[in-house]
């Protein structure tokens, strides 16, 4: 496979135009929105031959010959990628290409996973996530994860949110763990919509509700990175738009890699993208580029919808 990054240009004027005519005619709109990189700052060139992963200075995530296995099976094959420092990182591919795979090798949910077995560099900050030293807990709280069904504890709103700060120790008394509880829903959009109900059950609030009390939950435990697994494929557009507007706002203090099967949702709320395809990292770049001007022909075909 050539590189994914940004060292290999395939120019494809005629899909360009293709894109062009379908945004005209309402269907995939890829213009940037107010919300996307300004047109006009193309990601830098980089020599054929240069890292595969488009290699990024101050990468908070970097991922070196990722590969995992499902008993024998190939479930991600030598992924190498950086991840960018309070971002948005769209992962998009067909079903069963793997974005969920890599997703869980960053916060090591695929250990949770009987047969499972990660090969590779995966660095976080620097340190190496995949030793048997790390922390796994720790990891999680420092790489937390909202899935794509809200999920959740059949505790109390308040409990929902209390209990991993409560786990982990980050409130001195119950006064710091109230004003967590509330710091954590207001950055979540929940506060005004839960704060006469706290004590009502998690699972009592709509879906979209439920999946901001999830966000909540992980931003309680302070992580630094968010990993979002297809989060608003179980939502109405209302709650989806919301949930895409708050991805926007947190950006400013976590990363973010959301998998999504949504293009229009790719290109609204990510910086950049990665497209996977049978296990294999095939392209990653800012994301109008890769809207726009592909490089490869397998990106381009799914972006098209020629397959997927
Ligand atoms: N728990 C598992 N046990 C065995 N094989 C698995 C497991 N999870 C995933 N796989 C396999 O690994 C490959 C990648 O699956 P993965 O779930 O990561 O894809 P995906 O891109 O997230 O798909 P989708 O869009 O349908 O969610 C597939 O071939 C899948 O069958
Ligand atoms: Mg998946």
């Amino acid at each position: 496979m050539s590189t994914p990054g940004d060292g290999i240009p395939v120019q494809d004027t005629a899909f360009v135009s293709e894109q062009k005519r379908r945004a005209a005619e309402g269907g995939l709109n890829l213009k940037p929105s107010s919300r996307m990189p300004a047109p006009g700052s193309p990601e830098p060139r980089r020599a054929v031959g240069a890292a595969p992963a488009a290699r990024i200075e101050d990468a908070v995530f970097s991922c070196r010959d990722v590969s995992v296995l499902y008993a024998d099976k190939p479930g991600l094959s030598n992924v190498s990628i950086d991840i960018a420092r309070q971002q948005v990182l769209a992962v998009i591919g067909p079903s069963g290409c793997g974005k969920s795979t890599f997703l869980r090798c960053l916060n090591r949910m695929n250990d949770t996973i009987a047969g499972a077995r990660v090969t590779g560099s995966i660095l976080l900050e620097g340190r190496d996530i995949l030793g048997k030293e790390q922390d796994v807990a720790q990891l999680r709280a420092q790489v937390g994860m909202v899935f794509q069904k809200p999920n959740p504890f059949p505790k109390s709103i308040f409990e929902n949110v209390a209990y991993g700060p409560r786990i982990h120790g980050l409130a001195r008394g119950s006064a710091d763990l109230d004003d967590i509880v509330c710091a954590s829903l207001r950055r979540a959009g929940l506060w005004n919509e839960v704060k006469d109900r706290l004590s009502r059950p998690g699972t009592s609030l709509s879906g979209g509700q439920q999946q901001r009390l999830c966000i909540a939950r992980t931003i309680a435990v302070q992580p630094e990175v968010i990993l979002m697994d297809e989060p608003c494929s179980a939502l109405d557009p209302v709650a989806t738009a919301r949930i895409e507007d708050l991805i926007d706002e947190l950006r400013a203090s976590y990363t973010i890699v959301i998998v999504t099967h949504s293009m229009q949702q790719a290109a609204r709320v990510s910086q950049r993208t990665a497209y996977f395809h049978l296990g294999e990292l095939i392209e990653v770049g800012e994301t109008n580029r890769v809207f726009t001007n592909p490089r490869q022909k397998l990106t381009e075909d799914y972006i098209s919808g020629r397959f997927g």
